[in-house]
């Protein structure tokens, strides 16, 4: 079996009463607390559990480092759970919450009990209407039900920008700042209880560029917070009611478990399924998308990861078969192209977004990400200029990472680095290869189509939506939060 329903049913579970009985087995929350937390971490590591946001940490290890770090921190620790999803063609989390909301709030619960959280907060974007109505209503169920205990549950919407699903930029935003990232990683700065409380650095309007590691004697007493992935949390109640063994009953010893798994470009039909992880991507384009993968030209997944090719289908849906020809899984949000697609267009779109949501804490990742997409622009126009334009591409590729601060400056490099060698093979000159999808985050999924959030063409390097760019980097010209709502439980 390779379709799979163990965090995405097929009929959404929106009450709790729905939840419950579908669930079968134990109370995972009851089961949690009874058997403790080094017992739990220890299932959780056991189970091979490996974040489902992108980086794919093994869970278990994250979790005791922040269970450490929250030992004698004189604040209590938050659980984060991160619902931004803004990686372009992914739709996972969206799906994960709006058909197993309660399944996700489990895992949150357990996740705080675990760390000694006395906060779970659900950070989304703002613009996720119907995910926040939806984990709204679920919040009120599980509140009436008693199952949080002392535990508050929280719901926070963000802005738009992509550095919203960077769990540092995530931290920021929910701490009343731009979503600019820090270097301080979650376990050891967390949510930063000070600023709102006004006891002593209060001042909301200072950045994620002054807020640089936790000193020497902040380090320890530091509350950490722990951040997790939607469909990360939505397994953790299975584990915990069934067992590691059973966890890993999908996949392999490297890649336990399942995957959601989003299908969009240029296939017949777009959409999200789960897949035992071990499943073929080929299987996965083939199922969710209709694709015809004999006229598949690229596969990009997201923008976070070196491009695959036709020859690439048969690739396990591991992070370790991944690994092994050169990429990586990403958020498993597969973008593909016909073999006749413009693949320069393609490139160009992406570095678009990267360089326009970069937020400029770091000088290369702004502006050799600006050259990078300014000179594929020129490419598209073609004529004598296009091997200069090439070559500044080139360039500004061995530099934009430098001195990086975040993942994002390195997404450039991995995708248009390897996209840029295959641009050279011009588009079929015997096919049309059709209109190429605009490289944006997805607003919904209707009658099988995803509707992409194409307002994201018209905003600015600078993050505005003006007519003409200021040439400013949004970490110079920003200072107060980016349209956020803050919603009480
Ligand atoms: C530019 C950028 C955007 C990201 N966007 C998301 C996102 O939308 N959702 C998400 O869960 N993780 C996102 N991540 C990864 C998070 O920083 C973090 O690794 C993740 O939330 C950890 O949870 P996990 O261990 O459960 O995967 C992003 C990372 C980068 C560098
Ligand atoms: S690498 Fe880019 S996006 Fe990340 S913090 Fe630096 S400038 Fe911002």
């Amino acid at each position: 079996m390779t379709h799979t329903d163990r965090v995405l049913p097929a009929q959404p579970l929106i009450t709790l009463d729905d939840f419950v009985a579908a669930r079968g087995g134990a109370d995972a929350i009851e089961r949690a607390t009874s058997l403790g937390p080094d017992s739990v971490i220890e299932a959780v590591t056991h189970s091979g559990l490996r974040g489902r946001g992108g980086a794919g940490f093994p869970t278990g290890r994250k979790w005791r480092t922040v269970r450490d770090y929250g030992t004698g921190a004189s604040d209590a620790s938050t659980v984060v759970v991160n619902g931004a999803e803004g990686e372009p063609g992914s739709f996972k989390d969206r799906s994960i919450m709006r058909a197993n909301p309660f399944a996700v709030i489990e895992g949150a619960l357990i996740a705080a009990n675990v760390v000694g959280a006395e906060k779970v907060v659900i950070g989304l974007k703002a613009s996720f209407a119907i995910e926040t109505a939806i984990m709204r209503d679920a919040i009120s169920a599980v509140e009436q039900a008693g199952w949080n205990g002392s535990i508050t549950l929280e719901l926070f919407g963000g802005p738009s920008a992509y550095l919203l699903g960077e769990e540092t930029g995530l931290l920021e935003a929910i701490d009343g700042r731009p979503p600019f990232p820090r270097i301080a990683p979650p376990f050891r700065r967390g949510v930063d209880e000070q600023l709102e409380t006004g006891r002593e650095d209060d001042d909301t309007t200072r950045s994620a560029a002054d807020l640089e590691l936790a000193g020497p004697s902040d380090a320890t007493t530091a509350a950490p917070t722990l951040v997790d992935n939607v469909e990360t949390l939505a397994n953790i109640g299975g584990i915990v009611r069934r067992g590691a063994d059973w966890f890993r009953e999908f996949g392999t010893a490297d890649s336990p478990g399942t995957m959601v798994c989003t299908v969009s470009g240029q296939t017949p039909r777009h959409g999200v399924g789960e897949f035992a992880m071990g499943t073929s991507l080929r299987t996965v384009l083939e199922t969710i998308g209709g694709a015809d993968v004999d006229r598949v030209g690229a596969v990009l997944i997201g923008v976070s990861s070196p491009v695959l090719d036709r020859s690439q289908l048969d690739v396990a849906l591991t992070y370790e078969a991944f690994e092994e020809i050169g990429s990586a899984l990403g958020t498993g949000g597969f973008i593909v192209y016909d073999d006749a697609a413009d693949l320069v267009r393609v490139a160009a779109g992406v570095a678009r977004f990267l360089a326009v949501e970069s937020c400029g804490q770091c000088t290369p990742c702004k502006s050799d990400g600006r050259a990078i997409a300014d000179g594929l622009a020129r490419m598209i126009e073609g004529g004598a200029d296009r091997d200069g334009a090439q070559r500044e591409v080139e360039d500004a590729l061995k530099t934009v990472a430098d001195s990086a601060r975040c993942n994002l400056a390195s997404q450039q490099q991995a995708v248009i680095g390897t996209l840029l060698p295959r641009c050279t093979q011009s588009a079929s000159p015997h096919r049309d290869g059709g209109e190429i999808p605009p490289i944006v985050g997805i607003r919904d999924l209707v009658d099988g189509r995803f509707e992409l959030d194409t307002d994201q063409l018209r905003k600015q390097p600078d993050w505005s939506f003006d007519d003409v760019d200021s040439g400013q980097a949004p970490a110079d010209r920003i200072d107060s939060p980016v349209a956020v709502i803050a919603h009480g439980s």
